[in-house]
């Protein structure tokens, strides 16, 4: 499937969760098993190099664990507070909707181990800027990342690109 007809597989919900927002679902993505596919094969593709994956709860794990499954990596699940069990690190971060804490297991990566970080969707990069954080603090290379949708206009990608991370997105959405 080409990269437009799996961008019209996304739904578009105006006003969620707040009024202004255009909420870029991948639900209806995702509910379509080749549009699924390829786009895990393309994310897939652009993480080569990368040793394991890292997603971020929720979205990130539905594509991230999928992409780490299909290239046989180890998948790294970056968590919302007060989920995982072991002693953890963690960062407060902004949304493009509120406030939000990430926290993982720093044991969970070797020193110098090349981590690629997959997304659903980048908007302002808080989220994948604080997973970069997290991922270094406990040892690791992140130098790639690959989401399904950037939304450049909130200047997540630059964000990214500042602090040394290789951006990749499959779509855009103004
Ligand atoms: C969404 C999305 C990204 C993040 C992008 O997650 O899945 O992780 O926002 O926004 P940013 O670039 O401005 O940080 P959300 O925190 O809404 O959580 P969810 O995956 O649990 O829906
Ligand atoms: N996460 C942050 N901004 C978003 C948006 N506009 N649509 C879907 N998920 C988002």
């Amino acid at each position: 499937m080409t990269p437009a007809e799996l961008k019209a597989l996304v739904r578009t919900i105006p006003d969620f969760p707040k009024t202004g927002i255009q909420f870029r679902d991948i639900t209806t993505l995702i509910g379509h098993g080749e549009g699924f596919a390829a786009t895990v094969e393309w994310l897939g593709e652009r993480v080569a190099g990368a040793s394991a994956i890292a997603g971020m709860e929720a979205r990130g794990f539905i594509f991230g664990a999928a992409v780490a499954a299909r290239l046989g990596l180890p998948f790294l699940p970056i968590r919302k507070p007060g989920k995982l069990p072991c002693d953890t690190i963690g960062v407060d971060y902004e949304l493009e909707y509120g406030l939000d804490r990430l926290e993982m297991d720093p044991s969970a990566v070797t020193n110098g181990q090349p981590v690629a970080i997959v997304d659903d969707l980048l908007a302002t990069g808080g989220t994948a800027s604080a997973a970069t954080k997290l991922l270094r603090q406990a040892g690791a290379e992140v130098a790639l990342a690959a989401f399904v949708i950037d939304l450049p206009d909130l200047g997540g990608g630059n964000l990214l690109r500042a602090n040394g991370v290789e951006v990749h997105a499959l779509m855009e959405f103004e």
